[in-house]
């Protein structure tokens, strides 16, 4: 089965489907590939705060109200150290620039939804996904793939977005010898579960010499708690009365209600950047470019980021023949990536090293409550906090 399209997106996270969706409001055609199934792609369930960057991306491409209709705001956050409760009025310190708290799986649902509504094409079950000819001077791209039913098939395309993850296909298509890669383990572990009990009022950042803590919440009846554990710890360490005996320690509140827990795993503390995020005509678009931990919430918001970038410069691209903003497609990205891999490891050293000494000993500990007593007392150091909590 041969046909063609002028994007091949390959990937249905959020960094696919949000190029998806401004590729069609742009009036770029596009194919979407998604090795998985409709149901696995929208019980994923991991980010859940759209920062303030990627609010206004859905604002200027004009589909906020379909996305984010009844989604609260993320006005505030509390820092607890040692029991003891400071709260950061986000809203204000960063002159109303907020984001919102959604659960990933509310917004994939959202995108997939206008998507298909859009007359999007969006195949699942897409197996050996296959990339050929991304740089040959006199030819462009083909993908093949077996679908769903196992037929065998090929799209030939002007652009093919790797949207695929970081254990996706598209960046091994790369000669190894096109990129440079950075990588950073950040030697901590976290432990994280998923549990069906009354989020906290607002996020939770939690200080002691148990150990660094934080609660989210994740919708009206259910919230994800981290725990810091060691590197190679398993969630087989963690039985359920450990992790609420370890909550209710490190959080400095004796009535935490235990419940149900879904999900137990234990998150990568490590960061990889590719650079340059292009080869060809391949562009790699959010976790297949980039990964960075989950401290500071930047994970899906680098993917809306980098969709927009890319989706803008194609419609240039396809609609007035401009490739310049192709060109500067990678160093747009990754200038933001930097930025951002620079605030989410500030914060995880602010947020670790503040309580657990055993990381970097006690001056450093000391040094670290330090910035954090700025951070309460300083209005400037909260509104720079504030302006990188942004995004953008
Ligand atoms: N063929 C087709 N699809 C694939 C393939 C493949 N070979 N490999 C992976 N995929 C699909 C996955 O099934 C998944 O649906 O690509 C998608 C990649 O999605 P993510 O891993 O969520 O990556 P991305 O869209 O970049 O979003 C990353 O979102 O969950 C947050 O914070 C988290 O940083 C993360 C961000």
């Amino acid at each position: 089965m041969r046909e063609s399209s002028r994007v091949v997106v390959i990937g249905a996270g959020p960094a696919g489907l949000t190029l998806a969706n401004l590729l069609q409001l742009a009036g770029v055609g596009c194919v979407v590939l998604e090795r998985q199934s409709r149901s696995y792609v929208e019980q994923r369930q991991r980010a859940g705060v759209l920062d303030y960057a990627s609010r206004r991306i859905f604002e200027e491409w004009g589909v906020a109200e379909t996305l984010l209709t009844g989604v609260p705001e993320d006005r505030a956050l509390e820092i607890r150290v040692d029991g003891e409760p400071h709260v950061l009025d986000i809203r204000a310190l960063s002159g109303g620039r907020t984001g919102r708290a959604i659960p990933q799986q509310m917004l994939i649902a959202r995108l997939m939804a206008a998507f298909l509504k859009g007359g999007g094409d969006l195949r699942f079950g897409a197996d050996q996904v296959t990339l050929h000819d991304l740089a040959a001077p006199d030819s462009t791209p083909v993908v093949t793939y077996r679908d769903a039913e196992g037929t065998a098939r090929e799209i030939t395309c002007d652009y093919v977005a790797g949207c695929d993850g970081h254990h996706g296909v598209t960046r091994t298509a790369v000669p190894p010898r096109e990129m440079t890669t950075y990588t950073y383990d950040h030697g901590i572990g976290w432990f994280t579960v998923l549990a069906d009990v009354p989020p906290p009022r607002l996020p939770l950042f939690a200080i002691s010499t148990h150990g660094f803590a934080a609660q989210f919440p994740r919708g009206p009846g259910a919230c994800r708690l981290y725990l810091e554990c060691a590197p190679d710890d398993v969630p087989a360490d963690w039985t359920d009365e450990r992790i609420w005996r370890q909550a209710r320690l490190r959080l400095g509140d004796e009535s935490l209600p235990a419940g149900p827990i879904v999900d137990k795993s234990v998150v990568e503390m490590r960061s990889f950047v590719v650079d340059p995020m292009r080869y060809g005509r391949l562009f790699l678009v959010g976790d297949a470019a980039h990964i960075i931990t989950p401290m500071g919430g930047k994970g899906m918001n680098l993917a809306i980021a980098d969709a927009d970038v890319l989706a803008r410069a194609l419609r240039a691209a396809v609609l007035d023949g401009d490739e310049e903003p192709l060109a500067a497609y990678s160093a747009t990205c990754l200038r933001r990536v930097w930025n951002q891999q620079e605030f989410s490891r500030w914060l995880t050293e602010l947020m670790h090293e503040s309580g657990d000494a055993t990381l970097a000993g006690t001056f450093r500990r000391q040094l670290a409550r330090a910035r954090l007593d700025r951070l309460f007392t300083s209005a400037p150091a909260g509104q720079a906090f504030a302006d990188l909590l942004a995004g953008g």
